[in-house]
């Protein structure tokens, strides 16, 4: 069963697929040609144990724009692994859905879907990684960089500066650009770096992949063709939050770090961003800044993703 759980898993044919589909299908929707025979009668169980805009809405409008439908759940009806087994659930949904997709706490839960479920799983975000995330930005990288391509490999060479916390969304972005041939460099305070594990496994996965980290956000951002970055406090890291902003002061992205980067550099954030802590108004706002049509890229991604996985 071709889930979509990690990039790591997703073998690189599987990817260029989802390019390719992504990009057909925005051209289409570009031309206001219908697109509702793709996921005809298919249904997409999505199941939300946090909170999403993106996320959710890119997901349901896609199914929509496909033809096909999308169930909402909680993780408050649902209560995976509480109100009852993420095995049960995967086994009772898989007989009345064409696919599940899940935005969870522990990536376990997710693993656990998949290896039970005989439908495709999609991974809308754990604690641990954000592959959907990842397509969009690549979209976005690919729109700035090489546009017209839809083979992500067209990226090599382009070298992406990440500035903040080696977190969920780091390590798939880290990943998929290991994937492309892309440098990635990895800027964080002390003790937010991303763990050595994860490290040797995507060397293991991309051998020869450009796999720098620092502490210095200046050094970073000095060769990049886009910079980066995401929220100090992830959803689940409330407590942590004033411990994190101390940590973290002197990484916001902000004119004096775009100043160190070359002039052609664009900004991309996956959002929700917070204003005036890790990225400032002037650069959100201003001309180097991507952010927006990333985020629109998120809605041509999911139906790339979904075309490939549910309807092929
Ligand atoms: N970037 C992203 O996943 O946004 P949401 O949390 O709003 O879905
Ligand atoms: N790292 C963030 C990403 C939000 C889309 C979080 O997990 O909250």
């Amino acid at each position: 069963m071709p889930h979509f759980v990690s990039i790591a898993d997703t073998p690189s044919d599987t990817l260029r697929r989802i390019f390719a589909q992504a990009f057909a299908l925005r051209a289409r929707r570009e031309r206001k040609e219908s697109t509702r025979t793709v996921l005809l009668g298919k249904t997409l169980a999505m199941i939300f144990e946090k909170p999403s805009l993106r996320t959710r809405v890119s997901f349901e409008q896609a199914m929509n724009e496909l033809g096909g439908h999308a169930i909402v759940l909680t993780d408050k009806e649902v209560g995976l692994g509480k109100r009852e087994s993420v095995a049960d659930i995967a086994r009772v949904l898989s007989g009345m859905v064409q696919g599940i997709a899940a935005r969870v706490f522990e990536h376990a839960k997710l693993t656990e879907l998949a290896q039970h479920s005989a439908v495709p799983v999609v991974n809308m975000l754990s604690d641990y990684s954000h592959p959907c995330q990842a397509l969009a930005d690549a979209m976005t990288m690919m729109d700035e960089f090489c546009p017209g391509q839809t083979d992500p490999v067209a990226l090599s060479g382009k070298t992406l500066a990440y500035v903040g916390d080696g977190n969920n969304v780091a390590r798939s972005l880290a990943t998929l650009c290991g994937k492309c041939g892309m440098n990635f460099i990895l800027a964080t305070p002390p003790g937010y770096e991303l763990e050595p594990q994860f490290i040797d496994r995507i060397m293991s996965q991309v051998p020869g992949m450009n796999f720098e980290t620092t502490h210095d956000p200046i050094a970073a951002v000095h060769y990049a063709d886009a910079i980066y970055t995401d929220t100090w406090v992830s959803m689940g890291q409330e407590q942590e939050k004033q411990e994190r902003l101390r940590a973290f002061a002197g990484y916001e992205v902000n004119d004096r770090l775009l100043a160190a980067a070359p002039r052609h550099a664009i900004v991309l954030h996956c959002l929700p961003a917070y204003r005036g802590i890790e990225i400032t108004d002037s650069v959100m706002d201003g001309p180097r800044s991507r952010v927006f049509p990333q985020a629109h890229n998120r809605l041509h991604a999911q139906k790339g993703l979904l075309a490939v996985l549910m309807g092929e």
